[in-house]
């Protein structure tokens, strides 16, 4: 395996460039509005082989197969009238719908499940390099696993070797991973949630019924209790917790702007309440936390409403669990 990377900024000769060394069979790191993904012909076992071992990732981890047309679904997964409806609502979109997979999807992409997760990203240089590339992209997020995802082709530098090609398309939109939704008939069960919420979905399909998930089995590791976790002990304040908090020693990622006397350093991701501007800038400011000088990463809670549920979603799953 080699031990550089190589980054390009994203122009029509990097992403040609892109486009090729995935259909050979080659490793490519590319943005999406949501995260950065480390990309591989869906359709080439050994190719996809290679993401594991970049990842380090269990492989009963199974991976997200992006796609840059609607025609594409049906050539992967059996797909339903609604689930079609759905995907042409939402896509290109911070949307990922789990269905059942078709024959040609090979075993390693899907950890041997009967089912395949997919999505068309809302990012120009990720549907070119699809497009291009003429196969479905299976990508995870770039990251070693268990990590923060990476919202910049630097993140990936620092925890990642033996990728053939970084495309940079500088900083990610969204800045948080997509919603995964699995679908069977009209009962959605949200495994992951996203920029798209159950809102969302329930406003432009009222016939969706929704089903609590339940933590039974692990079918989706990105929904593990702990996962999407900084190097640094990551702690949200609480009613228990509050007054034992070793304020010189820890940066405070603060919401309120209450409360913010003692701490080491003070971090404001928006000035006025906008959770999407907080979506965006978490990861990056997790990745600069991780590298400096303090004992804790502090983080007042945010309002659990739109995109704010799956903010909380990642800040527990990276929480530290002392
Ligand atoms: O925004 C995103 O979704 C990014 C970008 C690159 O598209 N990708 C991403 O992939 O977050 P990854 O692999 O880091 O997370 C995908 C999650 C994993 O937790 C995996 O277990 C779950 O999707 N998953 C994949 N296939 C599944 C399936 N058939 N059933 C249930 N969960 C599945
Ligand atoms: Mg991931």
């Amino acid at each position: 395996m080699r031990n550089t990377n190589i980054v390009k900024k994203a122009n029509k000769y990097s992403i040609k460039e892109a486009a090729k060394i995935i259909r050979l069979g080659g490793i490519v790191a590319f943005p999406t509005e949501t995260v950065y993904g480390l990309g591989a012909n869906a359709l080439d076992p050994v190719a996809v082989g290679k993401i594991f071992e970049i990842k380090k990732r269990p492989s009963f981890d199974p991976l997200i197969v992006h796609i840059s047309s609607l025609k594409d679904l049906p050539k992967l997964a059996h797909a339903t009238k609604l689930s079609k409806k759905i995907a042409a609502k939402f896509w290109p979109g911070p949307l990922t719908i789990v269905l059942p997979k078709k024959q040609l999807v090979p075993d390693l992409v899907t950890s041997g499940l009967n089912t395949i997760a997919i999505r068309m990203p809302d990012n120009k240089i990720a549907l070119k390099i699809i497009s291009e590339s003429k196969v479905p992209i299976a990508a995870p997020s770039a990251n070693k696993f268990g990590h923060l995802s990476p919202t910049k082709p630097e993140h990936i530098l620092k925890n990642l070797k033996g990728i053939n090609l970084i495309i940079d398309g500088g900083k990610t939109k969204i800045g948080l991973e997509s919603t995964i939704i699995t679908l069977k008939g009209n009962i959605c069960k949200i495994l992951r949630p996203g920029a798209i919420t159950k809102d969302d979905l329930k406003h432009s399909f009222p016939q969706i019924r929704f089903s609590e998930f339940k933590r039974k089995k692990i079918i989706s590791p990105g929904i593990l209790k702990s996962h999407y976790a900084p190097k640094k002990p990551l702690l949200i304040i609480n009613k228990k917790n509050k007054n034992k908090i070793e304020r010189e020693k820890s940066a405070l990622i603060s919401f309120s702007g209450k409360d913010i006397i003692g701490y080491k350093k003070v971090i404001f991701l928006t000035k006025n309440g906008n959770l999407l501007e907080y979506a965006s800038k978490l990861f990056s400011t997790l990745h600069k936390l991780e590298k400096e000088n303090i004992d804790w990463i502090v983080v007042e809670p945010v309002p659990k409403k739109g995109i704010g549920i799956a903010i909380m979603d990642r800040l527990e799953k990276a929480s530290f669990k002392g």
